[in-house]
């Protein structure tokens, strides 16, 4: 017997996952103009940006300009990975913090210079400032199914890695297969555990599409009772320090196959399509 949920929330990350690969610098008259053509479209919860170094990152260098000129409406997430980035964040009024941890050692310290101890330890007096604040906190859990560089990562670690998380206290995890190599019954039984063993937590799935299994893998995470995915309108994205990764599941794909199910998402599949039209334009990766 299939089980499906009534309703499915989105969690969009085209204006941060999706931009943040591209090579052309996306001016950000453009990323405010996708941001709102988002909102319009019914999205109530985003990764709008993110604050990390502009060295590493130079796509979202102008997460203060954005966060300051955004129509604050719904939950509007900012990613970062330090201190200095949550501080950022937070005199930039930011209420929705995301913050990100690979599983695999060799991918974090691509990515964010550390190992995954190292990355744990350095968020842990943060995150618990963060909480003190009332602030949401969202713990990004990379590389949960592959690594580019280590390959196949251990189901026991990836539990452990978000058992650090929620001890912490935070309000959400989102697992992800930052590479898109998943295949559904990987993704059937990590959601399966993780709904098991962190019941009091928001679980939700962030699925890159490299190998196209990414909506099989959603309909497999749905009867493991996952009802949040993490998306990007258009397809865009990828992990600049993922090689072989490609976009994030498109967000229209995921909307449309989950509206075909009777499945409500609040979101306006018309006016989806439009702010995939506003950004097109200006990037390149699709
Ligand atoms: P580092 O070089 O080891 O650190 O980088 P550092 O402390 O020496 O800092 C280097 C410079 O960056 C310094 O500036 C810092 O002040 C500055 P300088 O003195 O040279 O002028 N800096 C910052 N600037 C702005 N905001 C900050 C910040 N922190 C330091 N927060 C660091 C370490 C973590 C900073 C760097 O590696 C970094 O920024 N990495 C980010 C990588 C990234 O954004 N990756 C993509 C997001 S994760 C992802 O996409 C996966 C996800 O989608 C889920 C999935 O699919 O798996 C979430
Ligand atoms: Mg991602």
């Amino acid at each position: 017997m299939i089980s499906l949920p009534n309703t499915v929330t989105i969690i969009e990350v085209g204006p941060r996952d999706g931009l943040q690969n591209e090579k052309n610098y996306v001016k950000t008259e453009h990323k405010l103009a996708y941001i709102r053509a988002l909102q319009a479209a019914g999205i109530t919860e985003m990764e709008v940006t993110s604050f990390v170094s502009p060295k590493w990152v130079p796509q979202m260098a102008d997460a203060n300009e954005i966060m300051a000129r955004i129509d604050r409406l719904g939950k509007q997430f900012v990613l970062t990975p330090n201190e200095r980035g949550m501080e950022n964040a937070k005199t930039m009024g930011a209420d929705h913090i995301a913050v990100f941890v690979g599983v695999s050692s060799t991918f974090n310290q691509k990515n964010i210079n550390k190992t995954t101890a190292e990355a744990v330890e350095q968020l842990r007096a943060p995150i618990a400032e963060l909480l003190n604040h009332n602030i949401f906190v969202r713990a990004c859990i990379s590389t949960a199914f592959y690594c580019p560089y280590e390959g196949k990562q251990g189901i026991d670690d990836v539990i452990s890695l978000c058992r650090e998380f929620v001890e912490m206290g935070v309000h959400e995890l989102s697992v992800a297969d930052t590479v898109g190599k998943a295949s559904p019954l990987e993704s059937y039984t990590l959601f399966s555990l993780l709904k098991k063993e962190f019941p009091d937590t928001l679980i939700t799935a962030h699925f890159h599409d490299t190998e196209k299994m990414a909506l099989a893998n959603i309909f497999a995470a749905l009867q493991a009772g996952v009802d949040r995915f993490d998306s990007s309108a258009g397809g865009l994205g990828g992990c600049p320090f993922a090689p072989g990764a490609t976009g994030n599941v498109a967000t229209e794909r995921v909307v449309h196959m989950l509206h075909r199910m009777g499945i409500a998402t609040g979101i306006d599949e018309d006016l989806l399509k439009e702010a995939v039209a506003v950004i097109s334009p200006h990037v390149s990766i699709h």
